[in-house]
């Protein structure tokens, strides 16, 4: 048996090992025309990369799930092939579906016994910092069964009455209060048992995993997010992203 392996001296409900699932799969529609979003360069490395290399970066994670566009997992195999992870962490290529919520699925499908703590992570958050990757992970292993990285909002929202055409006024309808609310990122964090629960029996439309642990009736736990692991989504979003890396270039360097 190895070190690793051993339950830790505090003794809790999971020190379990833990796999990362990273859905990859989508279009990136709104990033505008060109390659599938999670296999676009940033600092002249594919996006995708950066997220696998996030996740590994945490000595707990030993598996990593990509999964690739439909018609892309060859090519994403040998991208992974040809980038190297550090060795204590294997990873498997499965081809994704239609909806983010079928590609984990098929990513969760994809995991070999023995990793009862599962993270999933957008590759489209390609520079998560390791600290929360592994906050998420400890949050998880004292015991919640979902765990959702999130981050005070900085602008006020507002619900509204959506407008049948685009650009068309809305009417507003309420403001939450905005201290009450948290824009959450990735990687989420759960227990395996729970998060493959969740995707058997919970149907409709969702936008995040824990989304569906809440329909379970469970408790989801909020840790403190970072600002750099924001969602590559638009055009403006890879300048703030190439920013970043040149910051942390420039870090290493003294
Ligand atoms: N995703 C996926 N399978 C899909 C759709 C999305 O694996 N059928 C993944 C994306 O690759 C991304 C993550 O889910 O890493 C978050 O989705 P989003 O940011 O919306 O990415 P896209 O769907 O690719 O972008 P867009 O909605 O602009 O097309
Ligand atoms: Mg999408």
């Amino acid at each position: 048996m190895s070190d690793d392996s051993r339950p830790s001296p505090s003794a809790a409900p999971s020190a379990g090992r833990t796999a990362a699932v990273i859905p990859a799969a989508g279009r990136g529609v709104r990033l505008g025309p060109g390659a599938p979003k999670a296999l676009r360069a940033l600092g002249g490395t594919p996006m995708l990369i950066h997220a696998v290399r996030a996740m590994a970066a945490s000595r707990a994670v030993s598996l990593v799930v990509v999964v690739a566009p439909p018609d892309g997992a060859a090519e994403v195999k040998s991208l992974l092939d040809a980038h190297a992870l550090p060795e204590r962490t294997d990873f498997l290529v499965v081809p994704g579906g239609q909806s983010r919520q079928e590609s984990v699925k098929l990513g969760l499908d994809a995991l070999p016994p023995g990793h009862d703590i599962v993270l999933v992570h957008d590759a489209a958050r390609p520079l998560v910092p390791v600290d929360t990757v592994d906050a998420v992970i400890e949050a998880v292993r004292e015991g919640a069964p979902a765990v959702v990285p999130a981050l005070p909002l900085a602008d006020t929202v507002k619900q509204v009455e959506p407008a049948g055409a685009p650009g068309e006024p809305e009417p507003v309808v309420a403001t939450p209060e905005r201290a009450r609310l948290r824009a959450v990122q990735t990687p989420q964090g759960f227990d395996r048992t729970t998060l493959v629960r969740a995707h058997e029996t919970v149907t409709g439309d969702v936008t995040d995993d824990a989304g569906m642990v809440e329909q379970l009736g469970l408790t989801v736990v909020a840790v403190p997010g970072h600002e750099e692991a924001f969602k590559v989504t638009r055009p403006l979003d890879l300048v703030l992203a190439e920013a970043v890396l040149a910051r942390r270039r420039l870090n290493d360097g003294f």
